[in-house]
């Protein structure tokens, strides 16, 4: 495709991604569900960085508006009629890309029903049909497309995923986890092959299936549709939603530039926009300033090995209680909010609450046995990895503060928690610096 044919002009987040126009020139990816939403965006994205792009849609109308609205910006976009909970209109689809354009090199599994319904309230045929338009057909179009990426030894398929856990949305974001389990284990198959696989949360993204969810879900949280639109996951969107177009310039980037560092993992738009630069990472305080001599890590003497032992076990017991005092105030936030928080926790720090708390107690056993002993026994190495994780925690917390803002603006809630945070953030400075010493020692 020469540059002048390219999609051009048109204000989109890709365009600022600072990727070259022809990236992905001579690919040919599919994007199921392309016809609105995430998955228009992404087609037009991909498009933009130069691939041939198939809109895999079920919905005729959209389906069409969106290949002219690629093609008119002088993107190559191809609508093919496509229902991909059907394993028969799944194989046409890829007969026909195929025949047009050669063997699929990107397959983008957007599509989606996410109907807001009570288990209560749920029938069988649309539990039925959730499953299957989003966990049976994520299957059966990788399956269809893997043979040949096999074959070439490349390839990559993304497949859109959500949050955790969410009332009221039982069906979708049970086909989403098996998404997402499905794409950790595929990945484990194909990697070998050179075929790269990435579950992709793309965030809080406005789009018409958000409106249409935001229908049932916001009276359900005693707010109004406007207001369920403004909530806001990250700070760069304080009172919005991330725009479809945003949603979709992640996803080319991950594609473009990122398919490899992330195979096999779950990755969400904000940190994939953080990477690109894209996005601001959350201005990060600085918390060590403000703390209290006792609390510095910085005075230790390396080597002091019972002190950096009696430190650490009393660190240890300290930051379970902080662990167990973050669960408790999880499970005073609004039940709709607690799964984001807790999804948060898992993507920030690296890994869950439950994960921490496991951690934690073998450590502090650990930490006890070797007191007990009355011997001054240094930690296994494998305690060494901890560090990086708890570099991690300690930046989750001190995000606290200012996602808090986002839920209130009262200036005595801020400050109080803006106080735990900086405590939180000492004890685990404190608690790596002692793991640090005994590791090593
Ligand atoms: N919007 C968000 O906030 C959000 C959050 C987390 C994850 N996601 C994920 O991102 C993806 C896109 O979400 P969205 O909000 O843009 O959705 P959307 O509902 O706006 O668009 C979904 C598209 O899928 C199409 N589709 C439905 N059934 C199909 C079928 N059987 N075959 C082919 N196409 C079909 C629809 O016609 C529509 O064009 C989804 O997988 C969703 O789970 C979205």
């Amino acid at each position: 495709m020469q540059s002048s044919e390219k999609v051009t002009g048109s204000g989109r987040a890709v365009e600022r991604l600072g990727l070259r126009s022809d990236a992905l020139a001579g690919k040919v990816a599919v994007v199921t569900g392309a016809g609105d939403g995430i998955g228009l965006e992404t087609a037009y994205a991909l498009a933009w960085l130069g691939a041939a792009v198939v809109i895999a849609e079920s919905n005729a109308e959209t389906g069409k508006l969106a290949e002219e609205l690629i093609r008119s910006a002088g993107g190559r976009a191809y609508f093919i009629h496509t229902d991909v909970s059907n394993a028969g209109s799944v194989a046409d689809m890829l007969a026909g890309t195929y025949r047009s354009l050669g063997p699929v090199d990107i397959l983008v599994n957007n599509a989606v029903l996410c109907p807001p319904v009570a288990v209560l309230e749920m029938d069988e045929s649309l539990w039925d049909r959730v499953m299957a338009v989003n966990l049976k057909g994520t299957f059966l179009t990788s399956k269809a497309v893997l043979p040949d990426m096999i074959d070439r030894r490349s390839g990559i398929i993304v497949n859109m995923v959500s949050t955790d856990a969410m009332p009221y949305l039982s069906a979708y974001i049970a086909s989403k986890q098996g998404i997402a389990a499905f794409s950790q284990s595929l990945a484990g198959e194909v990697g070998e092959h050179g075929v790269h696989v990435i579950a992709f949360a793309p965030g809080f993204v406005d789009t018409p299936g958000l409106r249409g969810a935001a229908r049932g879900l916001a009276p359900r949280m005693g707010l109004s549709e406007e207001q369920f639109m403004k909530l806001s996951l990250h700070p760069a969107y304080p009172d919005s939603a991330m725009p479809a177009d945003h949603a979709g310039a992640a996803a080319a980037y991950l594609i473009t530039a990122l398919s490899e560092e992330y195979h096999g993992e779950l990755v969400n738009g904000y940190q994939v926009l953080e990477q690109a630069g894209f996005l601001q990472a959350q201005p990060v305080e600085d918390a060590l300033a403000a703390l209290p001599a006792d609390e510095q890590s910085s005075g230790r003497k390396d080597g002091d090995l019972l002190e950096s032992l009696n430190s650490a076990a009393g660190l240890s017991a300290r930051f379970i209680e902080m662990l167990v005092e973050t669960e408790e105030e999880l499970k005073r936030l609004p039940v709709f909010v607690r799964p984001l928080a807790r999804s948060g926790i898992k993507s920030k720090s690296g890994m869950s609450l439950q994960d921490w708390r496991r951690a934690a107690e073998s450590l502090k056993q650990q930490l006890e046995q070797a007191r007990g002993a009355g011997q001054i026994h240094a930690l296994p190495a494998a305690y060494r990895q901890m560090e990086a994780y708890l570099d991690r925690l300690a930046d989750y917390y001190r995000q606290v503060p200012a996602e808090t803002l986002r839920f209130t603006k009262d200036a005595d809630v801020i400050a109080q928690v803006q106080q735990i945070s900086q405590g939180r953030v000492a004890l685990i400075q404190s608690l790596k610096s002692a793991v640090r010493a005994l590791a090593q020692a």
